[in-house]
């Protein structure tokens, strides 16, 4: 079965066997086949956050089941629940117009609700952790669903246990969000808050952030219809406030934030960039012109004309400013 057009890279490769997955009764009756559940898995939403080195030799499960639901919720916040399969620009985007703010920093990022709690996506000062509340997931292991709330779910920056082993066999089929009540905008990011003051709004409206970060986002980001990309390659590196230190004494410019824990997250985009990789190819595969932070595919590129880019780009950045840069996407 081919996957080309299921994995926003655009790469070239086939599954042996593909499901569709409209709903959790269809999914708790594929893997009591003892067939299907013995073979190699792959859970595919969007296929935004993949890099396919080769074919796969199993069974790809799309996960399309949709459907959206405002809850009770409580005295404090809104309870909305969505379908793995929804599209999440399009639930978030749902969220707003309905008068339920809080997910609008998070506009735009490719994929579905039910792939954001596995890599806890973020973007402009927001994480979905912050707006979490449970999740359902089918535990093959098990054939039962099970709830998690937002300890389970071991949230941290581009991580959960969902990426780890003890979850890596759960298939998620809903997400409950819980959006306060009591409502103000979050524009603590540096590049929102100006590109929100550059057009003279005073007091953003959930829309107004939506609509400004949908903006700095078209103007950065490379749209996956157009250009095949996973967004952020690489992760942001995480360093001991004495290595930053020692690297600002050498590199001035050097794009740091100090993070609660006292540690620095350094802008790996930054560090690409001053390597001279932006706007560079290697093969088929090169870095996105506008954001270095972003591997692109040029035309036919293959899984390995990526992966040979981006040991490039470590390579260069690990010999110049001694970090360690880890890919962002799950490599199959
Ligand atoms: N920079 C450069 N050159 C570049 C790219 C960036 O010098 O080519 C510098 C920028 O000037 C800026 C700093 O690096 O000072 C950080 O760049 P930016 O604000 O664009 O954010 P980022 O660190 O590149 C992260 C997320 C993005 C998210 C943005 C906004 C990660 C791995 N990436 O990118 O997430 O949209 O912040 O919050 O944390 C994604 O995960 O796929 C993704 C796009």
């Amino acid at each position: 079965f081919p996957l080309t057009s299921l994995n926003t890279f655009g790469i070239e490769a086939r599954a042996k066997r593909y499901l569709r997955i409209e709903n959790a009764e269809q999914l708790q009756a594929a893997l009591a086949d003892p067939v299907l559940a013995a073979m190699p898995r792959l859970v595919l939403g969007g296929g935004s956050n993949v890099l396919l080195t080769g074919d796969f030799n199993g069974l790809v499960l799309h996960m399309a089941l949709q459907g959206r639901a405002v809850l009770t919720g409580t005295d404090t916040h809104h309870h909305v629940r969505a379908a793995a399969g929804e599209n999440w620009h399009a639930f978030v985007q749902w969220t707003v117009d309905q008068g339920l703010p809080g997910l609008e920093n998070l506009s735009l990022i490719p994929g579905t609700v039910g792939a954001a709690p596995i890599q806890n996506i973020g973007a402009y000062g927001a994480e979905t952790k912050d707006y979490f509340h449970s999740l359902t997931a089918f535990d093959p292991s098990s054939g039962q669903f099970v709830t998690m709330d937002r300890e389970a779910c071991r949230f941290a920056y581009r991580d959960s246990i969902f990426k780890q082993e003890a979850g890596r066999n759960l298939i998620i089929v809903d997400v409950t969000f819980a959006l306060p009540k009591a409502w103000t905008p979050n524009v603590r990011y540096a590049e929102l808050a100006q590109a929100v003051a550059a057009q003279g709004i005073a007091t953003p409206s959930a829309r107004d952030v939506a609509d400004t970060v949908i903006a700095v986002r078209r103007r950065k980001l490379p749209d996956p219809a157009d250009i095949g990309n996973a967004g952020s390659f690489f992760k942001n590196p995480v360093v001991s406030a004495d290595a930053c230190e020692r690297l600002l004494a050498q590199y001035p410019a050097l794009v740091h934030h100090r993070q609660a824990d006292g540690t620095e997250k350094l802008a790996a985009g930054w560090l690409i960039d001053q390597c001279g990789w932006k706007g560079r190819s290697l093969g088929k595969a090169g870095v996105y012109e506008k954001q270095a932070l972003v591997l692109v595919n040029r035309g036919g590129a293959t899984g390995a004309d990526v992966q040979a880019l981006a040991q490039a780009i470590q390579s260069d950045v690990n010999a110049k400013y001694g970090v360690v840069l880890e890919p962002e996407p799950v490599f199959v």
